[in-house]
C-alpha cells in the first residue's frame, strides 16, 4: 500500500466544493502540460460531480482550460445506452463536454450498451492502445463515494476488489441495480492524482471510517491509495461533520 498521506480539504458547502474542484483540476492540467503531452482524466457519475461539470462549462473555467490537450475517460459506467438518464457519459456530456471545444476523438466513453463483458473488454483495449502500456496512468481520476463505501463501480465485499491483472472489469450486482463496467484498483492506484468529492451528511459516517479511522472495514473508496501519486478528498462541512478539525469556508 502507498505511503502517500491522503489530504482532506473541507469547504463550506457543495457549491464551494465544486468551485474548489474546478480550480484544482485546472491546476492539474497546468502541471501535466508542463511535463509535456496530453492531460488524461477519468470522470465519475453520481449526483456530486454535477455542480463541478456545470462549472467547467462556464466562465472563467471554460475559457481557461487547455481543452485541445485533454482526453476524457470514465471511471465507471452503467450498462445502458449513452442517451439513457443513468449513463455517466450522458451526465458529463450534457453538463460539460457538449459545451466546450473538444473533438469526438478526445472522448473515450465506456460502451455500456454493448453489455458488461464486451464493454469491459473493449474499454480495456482502448486504454492499452491510448496509453501504450498495460497499466494506464491517468493524470487525474475523479471519484465519489457511496454511503456503503463503494467507489466507481467497486462495491464492498466483491471479488472485483482483489483483481490484479485487468484494468477494467464487468460488474454484475446481486440486486436490481444495473450491471456496470469499472476501472479496477490497480489502475486507480496508478493515477498521478485522485480527487474524491463528497458532500452532505449522508456521507459523514463513511468519511469518518475512511479518513479518521483508517478504513477498518476495508471499504473500496478507502482502498484507493495511489502508489506514486496524490490523493485529495474535497468535502463539505456536512460530510466532514464527524471528522476532527476546523470547519471549511466558502470558496469564491
Ligand atoms: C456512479 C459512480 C459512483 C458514485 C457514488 C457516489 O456511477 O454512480 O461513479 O461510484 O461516485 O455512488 O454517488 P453520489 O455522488 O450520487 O453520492
Amino acid at each position: 500500500m502507498s505511503s502517500v498521506r491522503p489530504e482532506t480539504r473541507v469547504l463550506a458547502d457543495p457549491a464551494s466544493v465544486g468551485r474548489a474542484a474546478a480550480d484544482f483540476i485546472l491546476d492539474c492540467t497546468g502541471r501535466a502540460l508542463h511535463a509535456g503531452g496530453w492531460f488524461t482524466i477519468a470522470l465519475s457519475g453520481g449526483a456530486t460531480p454535477r455542480t463541478l461539470y456545470a462549472l467547467l462549462a462556464s466562465s472563467p473555467w471554460k475559457e481557461s482550460f487547455p481543452f485541445n490537450t485533454m482526453h476524457f475517460f470514465w471511471a465507471d459506467e452503467r450498462c445502458v445506452p449513452p442517451d439513457h438518464a443513468e449513463s455517466n457519459f450522458k451526465l458529463a456530456s450534457d453538463a460539460f463536454l457538449s459545451h466546450v471545444p473538444v473533438q469526438p476523438s478526445q472522448i473515450h466513453r465506456i460502451h455500456g450498451e454493448e453489455g458488461p463483458e464486451a464493454a469491459a473488454e473493449a474499454y480495456e483495449k482502448e486504454l492499452a492502445l491510448f496509453f501504450g502500456a498495460a497499466l494506464p496512468r491517468f493524470d487525474l481520476v475523479l471519484l465519489g463515494v457511496g454511503e456503503d463505501g463503494h467507489t466507481a463501480s467497486l462495491f464492498p465485499g466483491t471479488r472485483e476488489l482483489s483483481e490484479k491483472n485487468h484494468t477494467v472489469l464487468p460488474v454484475h450486482l446481486p440486486d436490481a441495480r444495473r450491471s456496470r463496467v469499472t476501472l479496477t484498483l490497480p489502475v486507480l492506484n496508478q493515477a498521478t492524482q485522485v480527487l474524491f468529492l463528497a458532500t452532505g451528511t449522508a456521507k459523514a459516517a463513511i468519511l469518518h471510517d475512511i479518513i479518521a479511522e483508517g478504513n477498518p472495514n476495508q471499504c473500496p473508496a478507502g482502498l484507493v491509495r495511489p502508489e506514486h501519486g496524490s490523493l485529495l478528498w474535497m468535502i463539505d462541512n456536512a460530510a466532514a461533520s464527524r471528522l476532527p478539525g476546523p470547519r471549511g469556508e466558502a470558496a469564491t
